[in-house]
């Protein structure tokens, strides 16, 4: 791909119009002007050092001058000059050209203008390059190769081109709105990075200026033991970091050609995602006159619209150019773990931190650096938590932009209404922090533009088409939204069965598969975890074995190690046939493997539930819904959406297609499922009322954002629910709702309310009471913080601490004891199993030992016990076994539960663990327990064998890749930070590089984030 090389935007400023305001920042020493010769000692000695070399820099400046006169002349024979600036979009006309401004850009032809025609004869100044470049330091020459290798063009040899090219490394580039912003029907042709004539905007520096500070920069830095490709990118970015710092300070966040981004981005982009060029709606939507005045955007697009990659953009700008943290938010941790291992690479090359919020990870308030700026990538919870914490500092100015993918998230229960609160609170709270949010399954987008103040893009490109079937018997129809009922026929479904098969498989579900598998991948979303298992079971039965056994072998072995020896029967039974199911049931560890195997083609098909469907990148040739239901639930038109998104996925499938596998009797439901509009988007504010509006209130008084009735009033109208109070009942207004709940929060101890008659009239105002405050930074939920309250005051009046269940029962989150039901045999035997000591804990939490034993027996009972005390007792021996034996394995088979659901359970303690430390640490008669839940939580965090520990903070190294690791020699993070990706693939088992060059950039990203928590070594 060709560097911009066309058009030149001049950008030598006077000195005079640069803000000397403050010190200029230095971010590297490449960046070190000429002549400020500070006492660093000039590393290349003799030889090598151009420094004070005037000669040098005479000559170079003889040649500029040249250009310059040379580059004249082109102008003119090119025509068009026009005026630009990148981040306004304007584009001023030929009149408005003054130069004080310093930025021409020129509009020029790509053949005639610039570019040096072959046929043109060498002129003197070839020879002079040869004899400059004969005197530049080895590691200027790198330099020129670089710059070099980045031009696309070959031919170019001429001194003019070499400086054209040196231009080029700090130059802008845009497209004209007007004559780039596609129409929707255009917005399936990719928009190339750099090579559009028409209205590209270079800017140069003078080349003087460039050699003399890159130069400078090399002189200084210790190259010798640095690889050359290093080198040569580090030289590169740090001219371009240079521009950008020259940039900052002149209040432009136009720092480099790709999008104001240093060229690197785009080169990054092509390295670690393999994208070659933007599709036309990125591009326009990167250069909406919206975007570039910060204004809140909301864009759609279909699923595997490449959405992402928009957002990426938009968060390095905001990281690089306006240096402002950011927040990313993502809907599962699984998910937030895989795009820290996604932009660790990112942050590492481009000098920002990547730190994930996200389990019990996470710091409040973040840490507040002194250079380096911070991606946060977080979940919804941690993120709520995180703006909490940022308002409370009054930090929110530090945070420019928050992203939030998934969108249509703020429908969905308590975890919908807590992205509500956090938007709601960041709009409240900070004017100057911009709002980016993204799905493919929005509908009623309006009101969410009103509750977001954003403007709206929207576009139905799919890079690769879908086609949607139904299949009802053995006949196909493709869904078809012009026809009256939906569908038109299709074909009809073409294979032998025997008997015995049809009984076996009434659905067909073999025929569809064995259409595509396995030459290509398939997918098949089941209602069930068990459904899924038994669906790849009898699959399997009847296909052949086929190719690649040996990575078949590998992946069971792998599967075996993780499980300390045991594998799930199911899988055994299935991955010799590239098959295997895929839902929460599984370990991380599994699903990683699982997902991995699948993604290289070792497997072709899984059997999975709704759990793969949101924001998952894998191969589908053909995704089957096997039936039209989550669970016993219809389909909902977004879940149908999402599922067959995962079909046709760009840059991994160049086709796609679902079938949904339809009864006869579902028939009618499923044609209004697929003609019905997507579902709309409710605020769930007061659905979930504890952890909705109650939680919100708590804390706007807690962060003390509003304190009186009318703020409250004021606040709750910019909430989604304020947008759609229209939908309430007539019964009471919002006002209303806000008043009870406000009562409620005051009846429970949580909210004082007083009156102050400072003013004339007299004006009530709410604080929040020490519970309340504990239980707002616990982000404890609101059902649970007075009876979590009496636990812990109970506790210190006899804690038992002969060994930590005791502590981890008030640590085993309450949410989970709902769906408990434990196995009353299994209960007496972990019972009998404690010492007197933790027998008593058994009596103090209120679960008598005869309840157990009657239970065990079948015997009726007639006293009166808490079932919520009993099943959270039940899984805090879960726990501790888990802690004992640090297996999963052994303790799901132990306690006759999926290993999915005791290593979720394990997850949720250590979250809840960390909630209730953080409540502690507010109520000072708990401090006692401050020390013990930080031990505890980090136990259930990593419960594992210690020495892992420090593999494991790596993002995205779970158990198994860390015993891996380990057993390969690299016990720390320093040994992971520093280990070569090339060396890792050849002892790690299993391991592709890419893989590699991720573990080691985040272990890099991690190893930073260590350091700097060790306020004395801050210096990023
Ligand atoms: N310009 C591009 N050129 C080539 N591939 C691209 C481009 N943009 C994105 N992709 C690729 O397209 C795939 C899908 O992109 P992405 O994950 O961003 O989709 P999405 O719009 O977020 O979809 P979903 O709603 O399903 O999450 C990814 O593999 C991504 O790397
Ligand atoms: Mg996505």
């Amino acid at each position: 791909m060709a560097e911009p090389s066309l058009a030149v935007r001049r950008k030598s400023r006077p000195v005079s119009t640069r803000k000397r305001g403050r010190a200029p920042v230095q971010p590297s020493a490449v960046c070190s002007p000429v002549g400020s010769n500070d006492s660093e000692e000039d590393m290349f000695g003799d030889p090598d050092s151009f420094y004070g070399n005037s000669s040098f820099l005479a000559q170079v400046n003889d040649i500029e001058q040249k250009y310059l006169q040379d580059k004249n002349a082109d102008i003119k024979a090119a025509g068009e000059i026009v005026l630009g600036n990148l981040q306004s979009g304007i584009h001023q006309k030929k009149d408005n050209f003054s130069t004080s401004e310093n930025m021409v850009v020129f509009k020029a032809d790509k053949e005639e203008g610039f570019q040096m025609n072959e046929n043109d004869p060498v002129d003197s100044n070839q020879e002079l390059t040869v004899s400059i470049l004969d005197d530049l330091p080895s590691s200027q020459l790198l330099y020129f190769e670089e710059v070099n290798e980045l031009s696309s063009d070959s031919r170019l040899s001429s001194i003019s081109e070499i400086r054209n090219k040196f231009v080029s490394s700090s130059s802008v580039k845009i497209r004209s709105p007007s004559s780039s912003c596609p129409d929707a029907e255009h917005g399936n042709r990719p928009t190339d990075f750099s090579s559009d004539s028409k209205c590209d905007l270079l800017k140069a520096e003078s080349l003087k200026d460039h050699l003399k500070s890159a130069m400078t920069g090399n002189a200084k830095a210790q190259t010798l033991q640095v690889s050359k490709t290093k080198q040569l990118k580090e030289a590169v970015l740090s001219e371009e970091i240079c521009v950008a710092r020259k940039a900052i300070e002149s209040s432009s966040a136009d720092i480099g050609p790709f999008y104001g981004l240093p060229s690197k981005v785009k080169d990054l982009f092509r390295q670690f995602r393999g994208i070659e060029t933007l599709y036309e709606w990125q591009h326009a939507c990167l250069m909406l006159e919206s975007l570039q005045q910060r204004k809140n955007l909301i864009y759609s697009l279909p699923t595997s619209g490449g959405k992402t990659l928009v957002a990426e953009i938009i968060i390095l700008q905001e990281l690089l150019c306006r240096q402002k943290d950011v927040l990313m938010i993502l809907p599962y941790v699984a998910i937030v773990q895989e795009k820290i291992r996604g932009l660790s690479s990112f942050g590492v090359e481009l000098d920002f931190l990547v730190e994930e919020y996200a389990g019990s990870k996470g710091r409040f308030p973040p840490l507040k650096r002194r250079k380096k700026k911070s991606l946060y990538i977080a979940t919804i919870e941690k993120g709520h938590a995180l703006v909490n914490s940022l308002i409370e500092t009054e930090r929110m100015d530090d945070l420019g932009l928050v992203v939030v993918d998934e969108l249509h998230m703020l429908g969905e229960g308590s975890r919908g209404a807590t992205l509500e609160i956090t938007l709601a609170k960041i709009l409240y709270t900070s004017k100057n922090t911009q709002i980016i949010g993204m799905s493919a399954t929005l509908n009623n987008v309006g009101d969410l533009q009103k509750f977001l103040q954003a403007e709206y893009y929207t576009n139905n490109f799919r890079p690769v088409e879908l086609k949607e079937y139904i299949k009802i018997r053995d006949t196909i129809y493709a869904v078809d939204s012009k026809t009256e009922n939906g569908f038109t026929f299709s074909r009809l479904l073409n294979f032998k069965y025997s008997s015995n098969l049809e009984k076996a498989d009434p659905d067909h579900i073999i025929a569809l598969v064995t259409e595509v598998i396995p030459e290509y991948s398939c997918l098949i979303f089941c209602p069930t975890k068990k459904n899924s298992e038994n669906v790849a079971s009898m699959v399997c039965k009847y296909l052949k074995k086929l190719h690649r056994e040996k990575e078949k072998q590998d992946l069971i072995q792998n599967l075996k190690n993780i499980g300390n020896g045991s594998i799930c029967p199911v899988l055994k039974q299935t991955i010799p046939f590239g098959i295997a199911y895929h839902h929460s049931g599984l370990t991380n560890d599994e699903r990683k493997s699982i997902e991995e195997a699948y993604s290289t083609g070792v497997l072709c098909l899984l059997a999975c539930t709704a759990t793969l469907a949101a924001g998952v990148n894998l191969p589908a040739r053909r995704v089957i819904l096997r039936a039209p239901y989550v669970a016993n639930d219809f389909l909902k038109k977004s879940q149908y959406k999402q599922m067959i998104g995962r079909a046709g996925r760009a840059g991994i499938d160049s086709a796609g297609e679902s079938i949904l596998i339809v009864q006869e009797k579902d028939k009618h439901l499923v044609q209004d499922l697929v003609n019905s509009p997507l579902e709309n988007c409710y605020s769930s504010l007061l659905v979930e009322l504890t952890k909705g509006i109650q939680s919100l209130l708590l804390s706007l008084v807690g962060l003390k954002i509003a304190v009186t009735h009318e703020e409250m009033d004021s606040f709750m109208c910019s909430t989604l629910l304020g947008v759609q109070q229209q939908l309430l009942s007539n019964e009471k207004s919002l006002s209303e709702i806000t008043k009870d709940g406000i009562e409620n929060l005051i009846e429970k101890g949580l909210l004082k309310e007083r009156t102050s008659a400072k003013d004339h009239d007299s004006k009530r105002t709410l604080t929040i009471t020490l519970l309340g405050k504990a239980t707002y930074k616990g982000a404890i939920d609101l059902a649970y913080c007075n009876l979590l309250y009496r636990e812990l005051k109970k506790g210190l009046e006899g804690l038992v601490l002969e060994s930590n269940l005791h502590l981890l029962y008030l640590a085993t989150p309450y949410d989970m004891t709902f769906n408990c039901s434990p196995d009353w045999m299994v209960y007496l035997r972990q019972f009998n199993q404690l010492s007197a000591a933790e027998q008593k804990v058994v009596d103090i939490v209120g679960v008598p030992e005869s309840f157990i034993t009657k239970k065990a027996s079948g015997q009726a009972i007639r006293k009166n016990v808490d079932s919520a005390v009993v099943n959270r007792l039940y899984l805090s021996f879960v726990l501790y076994a888990l802690l004992r034996e640090t297996n999963i394995w052994s303790v799901s088979e132990k306690f006759n539960m999926s290993r999915g659901y005791v290593q979720n359970l394990l997850n949720s303690a250590a979250s809840f663990a960390s909630c209730v430390l953080h409540f502690c640490e507010e109520l000072e008669e708990f401090w006692v327990y401050k020390a013990l839940l930080t031990e505890l939580t980090k136990q259930l965090t990593y419960c594992v064998k210690t020495e892992l520990i420090p593999l494991m903070e790596v993002a995205g190294v779970l158990e198994a890749r860390a015993k891996q690791l380990y057993n390969a020699g690299y016990k720390t993070l320093a040994h992971l930070a520093n280990a070569n990706p090339e060396t890792l693939v050849k002892t790690v088992e299993h391991l592709s590089r890419r893989q590699a060059n991720q573990i080691v950039s985040s272990a890099k990203v991690t190893k930073a984030l260590v350091g700097i928590c060790d306020p004395s070594t801050d210096l990023y």
